[in-house]
């Protein structure tokens, strides 16, 4: 008896010991607890200082990367109070030296989130994100970013600035390689594709990172594709164009969003109050953080917004931009205003708020530092994700008399700056990607064609300048002597990406002058295009029997291109932007409107009216024919749903893949809708000879609807018409 009770007291005892214990860890530190209690802890033990530095994000660098040199101890010269730092050394011990000093030396001990821009891949650089939309392979550019994820984390970084998905119909505009294209449904399904590779169902794993959607709103509406000017949006197109990807991003789940340097019809995106509260957060419930764009909260002097720095943050944080990114607007402002009573300590903490969730969500309350072991970086799995998605982004635009696939050629010659030039195949943003990663197009084609045919190499020109052609004699006497010519020409790494807006698309004159000198041999042309934006061909495009766009593929592109042109690969890209056929024509996009004239009106007198390569081209090696539009019915309710089905056979005597495009066309509406929109697509392979049924499960308020100008959806009776191909069915909406 005895015994018993006294075992029972020690129970008692122990419990309650662990539970003192317990009771004196901060609410904040315990695991366990619900994050939006340990947010609340916390930011009731923060005082005005510690709350504002959350606020701020500064920059990290290793002394290694040599766009950002910075001391080995820089780690010091930042304080360890900050909420943020842009990190851009390449290994994690710069990073968990700063933590340490958060960790240990802060009176909180509040962990730094380290951020970088990871655009298409850390280390293995796969293709940019315009030619990863040109796959049709939402789950392939997932896998794509679940690799960027987990390189970045095991390097020191926890949140990528990624994915842009500004729709951009501009392509003089350098970022239009950045994004996933034109039409906003494509860049919604790849917006939420590439979240669910960045974050996975769990950001604080250690292989995933924070994802951020970019640059919130309307960016690429810049002004004859000039960067950072101001953009003219009217509240339907900013409700039809520039918003679905962001809805669909936050819908997937992305933890940040970044504003943009943009001003939207006279307010700045930075200190937009529509769209960064009454849409992202009241409409959308968005509950994660707002980061500003490098300066932005600055820049709103520059773009006659804001009086000077005070009320530049005034004006960004009361707008709902939580992180000031780089300018220490906030860091120098934010406690003299709410001194002065301009701003109230309740706004501060919303944002800190928004900040320490984050923090919380990717568990580095938990683990802030990255494991000082060398990274799993370049994995031969990472680099076969890398070369499907470059194999699967590159599109044949032109193939005149099925030159391609090459048959019984003896000898080629390889001509051009980009046979070689193995660091510009990467395109803009590597992050830490190196022209040692890159297997080069000489040295695949070597591979793809050794004991097959002979191959010569010329350089031939420079990437620009017109007047050194002391490489035309060389290339073109390798041209002579060969069977067929591949040109490998295009643009150089930083032409596109930000700050790189080209009043020119067309090839540089000295490329199109050896373009037209090769073609002059009479030996076929192939012509290899390395580029991040839509090019106008209209001057190249008749001295080339056949055209690759290779886009900028990373760094396994240079084999399936190689693989292409052999006929190992039956290529399968096809375009998510418009090739204008000149940039007279610019903005020219698929879903526009359509016009008052009848289509015999109103076109250039001096130059085609159709694009080069509409929305969508995109040539196999394989012929595709496709049946009748089956509808399971032709009138339906509003909140009914059909099935639309299409058969597509496979009339060739090779396996291919083929991407099918379900638009649809609403003739009569309240707010006029664009000629065709697409709703859905699918890409899927069909052996020789086979037919495969592809379908589109059709939900008519989801998919029939439209939104009004304050971003209601609307749904009206009457008919649409399913449009796959030149195939067209309508429905009735009663
Ligand atoms: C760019 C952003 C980028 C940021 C951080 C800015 O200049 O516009 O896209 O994420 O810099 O590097």
């Amino acid at each position: 008896m005895n015994r018993r009770l006294i075992t029972t007291a020690l129970l008692i005892l122990c419990v309650l010991t662990l539970q003192a214990k317990k009771d004196a860890v901060p609410l904040y530190k315990r695991a366990d607890a619900p994050v939006e209690k340990r947010v609340q802890d916390l930011l009731k033990r923060m005082t005005l200082e510690e709350k504002i530095l959350q606020l701020s994000q500064g920059l990290l660098g290793g002394n290694d990367n040599a766009n950002n040199i910075m001391p080995d101890d820089a780690s010091m010269t930042v304080s360890p109070m900050i909420g943020s730092v842009i990190y851009t050394s390449t290994g994690p011990q710069q990073r968990n030296a700063l933590q340490k000093r958060a960790m240990e030396e802060t009176r909180l001990g509040i962990p730094v989130v380290f951020g970088y821009d990871v655009i298409h891949g850390y280390r293995t650089i796969y293709p940019v994100p315009l030619a990863c939309a040109c796959t049709w392979n939402p789950e392939l550019v997932r896998r794509c970013c679940s690799v960027a994820a987990s390189e970045s984390r095991a390097s020191g970084v926890d949140w990528t600035f990624s994915p842009m998905i500004d729709i951009a119909r501009d392509p003089r505009w350098g970022r239009v390689v950045e994004g996933y294209g034109e039409d906003p449904y494509t860049t919604s399904v790849f917006a939420a594709a590439a979240v669910k590779g960045y974050q996975g169902d769990n950001p604080a794993a250690p292989d995933k990172v924070a994802a951020c959607l970019k640059h919130f709103v309307g960016y690429g509406a810049s002004e004859a594709g000039r960067d950072y000017v101001y953009t003219e949006i009217s509240d339907q197109t900013l409700w039809d164009t520039y918003l679905p990807p962001y809805e669909a991003g936050v819908k997937a789940g992305a933890m940040t969003v970044m504003s943009a340097f943009n001003n939207i019809s006279g307010i700045p995106a930075t200190a937009n109050r529509y769209t960064l509260t009454d849409i992202l957060r009241r409409m959308w419930g968005f509950k994660g953080l707002v980061v500003s764009d490098w300066d932005a909260v600055f820049q709103l002097i520059h773009q006659n917004h804001a009086s000077d720095k005070a009320d530049a943050a005034l004006k960004a944080l009361s707008a709902g931009v939580d992180l000031d990114m780089t300018d220490n607007v906030y860091q120098d402002t934010l406690e003299q205003l709410v001194k002065e009573k301009r701003l109230s300590e309740d706004v501060i903490d919303e944002a800190v708020r928004r900040v320490l969730r984050v923090k919380f969500e990717l568990g580095l309350f938990e683990n802030p530092f990255t494991p000082d072991t060398p990274a799993a970086l370049l994995t031969p799995e990472s680099v076969k994700t890398a070369e499907s998605a470059a194999e699967e982004s590159m599109v044949l635009l032109k193939n005149e008399g099925g030159i391609l696939p090459l048959k019984n050629v003896g000898e080629i010659a390889l001509i051009g700056p980009l046979v070689t030039d193995d660091f510009n195949l990467m395109g803009p943003w590597t992050a830490h990607g190196q022209s040692s990663d890159v297997k080069g197009l000489l040295e695949a084609f070597k591979e793809e064609f050794g004991g097959k045919a002979e191959l010569t190499y010329a350089r031939g020109c420079e990437y620009s300048g017109t007047t050194d052609r002391s490489g035309f004699t060389e290339a073109i006497a390798a041209a002579q002597k060969a069977d067929v010519i591949i040109a490998c020409l295009g643009e150089y790494n930083n032409w596109t990406g930000e700050n790189a807006s080209r009043a020119s698309i067309q090839l540089p004159p000295i490329q199109r002058e050896l373009l037209e000198a090769l073609d002059a041999t009479g030996k076929p042309v192939v012509l290899l295009l390395v580029n991040g934006r839509p090019l106008d061909l209209s001057q190249a495009i008749e001295h080339a029997d056949a055209v690759l766009e290779m886009w900028q593929p990373g760094i396994a592109g240079s084999r399936p291109a190689a693989g292409i042109v052999s006929g190992r690969i039956n290529p399968s890209g096809k375009l998510a932007i418009t090739f204008p056929f000149t940039i007279g024509q610019i903005p020219i996009y698929y879903n526009r409107r359509s016009p008052a004239r009848d289509p015999n009106q109103g076109y250039y007198q001096d130059y085609p009216v159709e694009p080069l390569f509409p929305f969508g081209s995109g040539l196999s090696y394989s012929s595709f024919d496709y049946g009748n539009i089956v509808l399971s019915a032709d009138r339906v309710d509003k909140d009914g749903a059909l099935e639309a089905s299409v058969t597509v056979k496979n009339t060739s005597e090779r396996d291919g893949m083929e991407t099918v495009h379900w638009y649809i066309q609403d003739p009569v509406c309240s707010v006029s809708r664009p000629v065709k929109e697409l709703k859905h697509f699918e890409k899927a392979m069909i052996k020789a000879g086979e037919t495969r049924t592809f379908t589109f499960d059709i939900n008519v308020k989801r998919d029939f609807s439209f939104v009004d100008r304050h971003g209601s959806k609307i749904l009206e009776k009457g008919d649409v018409y399913i449009i796959v191909k030149d195939r067209k069915e309508k429905v009735t909406i009663e």
